[in-house]
């Protein structure tokens, strides 16, 4: 199994591509920091993955995206998985009094994944299979007042792989859209916890699981599929209300 994983050093991709490793999967990885990409690599060998390859993007930097992809494809031979993880957590009134750190994140957590979303397409069509799995989040589902720049950005990115998966039903090339709910990671480390919240490690196997069984949406932990069924349900005139 030959698997891609862009933004590897993320908290989720790590327990993602850890459970890879022990499937002894061919691992390329892409990070923009070279000594946690250096130390994923490592970790990844130690486990058990058959090859782990890396190389250094940054998201932002769009006109890079057709070579990354292309060592990548060099380093795998063909890809199997391809899954894209990177992301950050905008400053919202920041982002609403300033349509420059708007334009910022959105490209970040929007457009710079339709980038590469486009190349790796583009290659797996070449070898007519594949799946392209991307992190969205739960918060592209509702416009939340908190944080509808993010929000904005993963409904972009959910929307575009909806239209993707259709106009690829005939190519066997499937497009998986992961929703986590709410992870403790590095990018919510500023914000307080609760009952809701899970750990990278307890996701990742719903991921894992929803990937190898190619599911259009996956939710993870499952039970955010209820949760934002709930959410969905509630009036504007009451949502348009609610701070949190
Ligand atoms: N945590 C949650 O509650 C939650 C919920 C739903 C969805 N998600 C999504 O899950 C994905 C993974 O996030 P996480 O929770 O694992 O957080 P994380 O550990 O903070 O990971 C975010 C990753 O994105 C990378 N990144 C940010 N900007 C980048 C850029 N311009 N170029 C390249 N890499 C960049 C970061 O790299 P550096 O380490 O170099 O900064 C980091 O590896 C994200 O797409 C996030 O939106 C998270």
């Amino acid at each position: 199994m030959n698997i891609l994983i862009i933004g590897a050093t993320s908290a989720i991709a790590r327990s993602i591509s850890r459970l890879y490793a022990v499937k002894n999967a061919k691992i390329f990885l892409v990070a923009r920091d070279e000594p946690p990409l250096q130390e994923a690599a490592i970790d990844l060998e130690v486990r058990g993955a058959k090859a782990v390859g890396a190389v250094l993007y940054d998201a932002e930097n769009t006109s890079d995206h057709s070579s990354v992809i292309n060592s990548a494809v060099e380093f795998l031979g063909s890809i199997d998985i391809a899954l894209i993880c990177h992301g950050n957590l905008p400053n919202q009134e920041e982002c609403q009094a300033n349509y420059e750190k708007a334009e910022a994140a959105i490209t970040v957590n929007g457009l710079s994944v339709i980038s590469l979303c486009t190349e790796i397409v583009n290659n797996l069509r070449k070898e007519r299979k594949g799946t392209l799995a991307i992190i969205t989040s739960v918060a592209g589902e509702r416009g939340r007042q908190p944080n509808f720049i993010y929000g904005a950005a993963k409904s972009m990115v959910s929307t575009y792989l909806q239209g993707l998966r259709g106009s690829l039903l005939n190519e066997n090339i499937h497009i998986i859209d992961i929703r986590p709910g709410l992870v403790d990671s590095p990018m919510t480390a500023q914000l307080e916890k609760g009952l809701l919240w899970s750990s990278p490690e307890a996701i990742a196997p719903t991921i894992v699981k929803g990937i190898g069984k190619k599911k259009h949406v996956i939710y993870a932990p499952f039970y955010w599929r209820f949760i934002m069924l709930a959410i969905h349900m509630i009036p504007e005139v009451i949502f348009k209300r609610i701070k949190i």
